[in-house]
């Protein structure tokens, strides 16, 4: 089995949940305290071993394009200012080992279309797939990390999931399976957003795949489903007639930055953390009554 070298960023959803803000920017150049939501997943993935990231694009989305760009006239100006640590931040963005490819999604039929159309640049390999407003928080051992272990060890396809409140389930693809161990279930079935009276169980597929090559030819093949959208869920559903399908329940927290709320919660933990912001901020949230102290310990640790 090749090693997981290419990831796939699926990266031309609308972002309505966000509008305004989402108008004429993109939702994952979002930024949770000083990076936008599209550099963690980067970071993730390079962290994992990959040195290919495809984003799979759409319309509205270049600022994406000249985030992982030199910007040359920046970088002049901060060098002219004499200001390195800035330059050393920009210039730190992406190794220089790594290349970016971008295709475009002309049409917005669904997960699965904008997976499919990295095949190109993916061709016969395993590889990932990371959805950015998933933002996972592992400082240890990263979440796409712990996959491409599992992965190596395992050479088939895995899942990213955890277990959710029963209501939620129809925001989800849904696995049933058998608990190999704990935190790894082989996967027997897989569903998309069912209603909270059909799913199998209350574990979530949340925006992380290893997937084999495979997973194309069922794409190609994959009629329009759940949202009359072609979904990657329902070619997984296939997959997993012929291959081993694992889902993991990863060590880390996930934050839900797809909503409000969630991407407050990320803003919040983020921040309280950050090296050179935390202590300020924990500060202020101190004045304003919020006892911080067991809360960052918490944070910090899991
Ligand atoms: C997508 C997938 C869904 C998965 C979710 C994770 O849904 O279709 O199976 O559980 O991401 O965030 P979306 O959130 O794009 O509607």
């Amino acid at each position: 089995m090749k090693k997981i070298k290419k990831a796939v960023f699926p990266v031309a959803g609308m972002g309505t949940r966000f509008l305004p803000a989402t108008k004429a920017n993109p939702k994952e150049m979002l930024p949770v305290v000083d990076k936008p939501l599209i550099q963690y997943a980067a970071e993730e993935a390079v962290a994992a071993g990959v040195d290919t990231l495809i984003f799979v694009t759409g319309r509205n989305k270049r600022s994406i394009e000249d985030h992982f760009d030199t910007a040359y006239e920046m970088e002049r100006e901060l060098e002219i200012k004499g200001k390195h640590k800035m330059l050393e931040v920009l210039r730190g963005i992406l190794p220089d080992h790594v290349n970016c490819v971008f295709i475009r999604q002309s049409e917005a039929l669904g997960l699965g279309h904008a997976v499919l159309c990295a095949k190109p640049v993916v061709n016969n390999e395993p590889f990932a797939v990371i959805l950015a407003d998933d933002l996972i928080r592992a400082p240890e051992n990263p979440c796409l990390s712990q996959m491409v272990d599992l992965f190596n060890y395992q050479h088939c396809s895995v899942l990213g999931t955890e277990t959710v409140p029963k209501a939620d389930v129809s925001s989800y693809g849904i696995v049933d399976g058998t608990e190999v161990k704990p935190g790894l279930m082989e996967v027997s079935g897989i569903v998309e957003k069912p209603a909270v009276k059909d799913a199998p169980s209350t574990s979530a597929v949340v925006g992380r795949y290893i997937l084999t090559p495979r997973i194309f030819e069922l794409l190609e093949a994959t009629e329009r489903g759940a949202g009359n959208e072609i979904q990657l869920t329902d070619a997984i559903a296939e997959l997993l007639t012929e291959e081993r399908v694992l889902a993991y329940n990863f060590d880390g927290v996930r934050y839900d930055c797809g909503s409000k709320l969630g991407y407050l919660k990320a803003q919040v933990e983020f921040a309280m953390v950050h090296d050179e912001l935390g202590a300020d901020f924990r500060h202020y949230l101190t004045q304003l009554g919020i006892d911080t102290k067991d809360n960052v310990v918490k944070i910090a640790k899991r």
